[in-house]
């Protein structure tokens, strides 16, 4: 069968990992078409060993398409999606445009795969952040029903785009130079430092990013009843978001039990050996489409608490493989139709 697909925000850092990812994985697309704005037009993306040709994106960029993985900002997404679904193309947004829009479905594939058959033309990946916590939360969760959580994140410059990066490079190779440097992208220096700001400030001060994580959450296991505070910060790290996270549940869970449940989980892996020295880590995260879990411990303050060290790639399993994922659950099940666009 014919299906035809287009990655929007191609020269991106998430659309350059959807491309590889669709390539490794082969996703059965008869077409891919590499969309980007006027800026990056012309430009050649490596892809299956030959190249796709970026076009503009316009209104009429979807005529011609099945479904499209967006990944260019959410003022693009808040635009183009519904133009998409209305020309019977769906939508997989990586923005948070449409993420808390009860009408659509915000996925992870090993938590809550059902949510996917009510969409109605678009469907929302979640924050990287949140993804790598549920995989991990969803297990824990069935087994002794999670109270509450408090998360503190370790998120690389990546996640920001391909001008952080860039940002985070530069400034190294500045300070080296003993020069101080002027920061872009960021409010402040990246470089040895650590932001405990992403994304704005909100009314109650916590940034969005930390109330994404709290709202998110809630949606993707389906219980409003979930507490959860979070603390969101940039470190100088180019790949892989790490997280400390404290989980409180109704039923007590042993660290030997979670680490049973865990091993057992859809799309984790524990790395779990204090004495070897063997715990997640960035470096080794990065380039890996599991989700690596360790220092499991029970919070010794509480009767039924653990806490959990998670780490992930974040343009991976955090961006472009959920999204490739979720693609991959709608062509199996036979969703990839608009039949009532949003
Ligand atoms: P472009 O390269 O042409 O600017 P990142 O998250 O790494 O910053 O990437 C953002 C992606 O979104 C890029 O592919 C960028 O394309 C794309 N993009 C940004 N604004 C628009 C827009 N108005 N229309 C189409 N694509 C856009």
């Amino acid at each position: 069968r014919e299906l035809r697909i287009g990655v929007v925000g191609a020269t991106g850092a998430v659309g350059r990992e959807i491309l590889k990812i669709l390539e490794q994985r082969e996703f059965p697309a008869t077409t891919v078409k590499a969309l980007a704005s006027s800026r990056s037009a012309g430009q050649e993306l490596p892809f299956k060993g030959g190249h796709l040709v970026v076009e503009e994106l316009d209104e009429n960029s979807f005529n011609d398409l099945d479904l499209a993985l967006f990944s260019a900002g959410g003022s693009t997404s808040e635009k183009f999606a519904p133009i998409a679904a209305r020309s019977g193309c769906v939508v997989v947004d990586n923005s948070s445009a449409w993420r808390m829009d009860p009408e659509v479905p915000l996925v992870v594939p090993e938590v809550n795969p059902d949510d996917l058959s009510r969409h109605r033309g678009i469907i929302a990946n979640p924050n990287c952040s949140t993804i790598q916590m549920v995989v991990v939360l969803k297990p824990l969760h069935d087994a002794g029903k999670i109270k509450r959580v408090v998360v503190s994140t370790y998120q690389a410059v990546s996640g920001t785009g391909q001008k952080a990066i860039k940002e985070l490079e530069s400034q190294v190779r500045q300070m080296f130079n003993m020069q101080e440097p002027e920061p872009e992208v960021y409010p402040h220096r990246i470089a040895f430092n650590c932001l405990p700001h992403i994304d704005v400030f909100l009314d109650n001060d916590y940034t969005k990013e930390e109330m994404k994580m709290v709202l998110e959450t809630q949606k993707i296991m389906g219980d409003e009843t979930i507490r959860l505070t979070a603390t969101t910060v940039r470190v100088p790290v180019f790949y892989g978001h790490s997280e400390s996270v404290n989980v409180e549940t109704e039923k007590k869970i042993t660290s030997a039990e979670a680490r049973v449940i865990l091993s057992q989980a859809p799309g984790v892996q524990v790395l779990d050996n204090p004495r070897e020295k063997i715990y997640p880590m960035p470096i080794h995260a990065a380039g890996e489409d599991l989700t690596f879990v360790g220092r499991i411990r029970e919070d010794e303050s509480i009767p039924n608490g653990l806490n959990l060290w998670i780490v992930a790639d974040n343009l991976r399993k955090g961006a472009a493989l959920n999204a490739v994922q979720i693609a991959e659950v709608l062509l199996d099940r036979d969703l990839i139709r608009v039949d009532d666009a949003l």
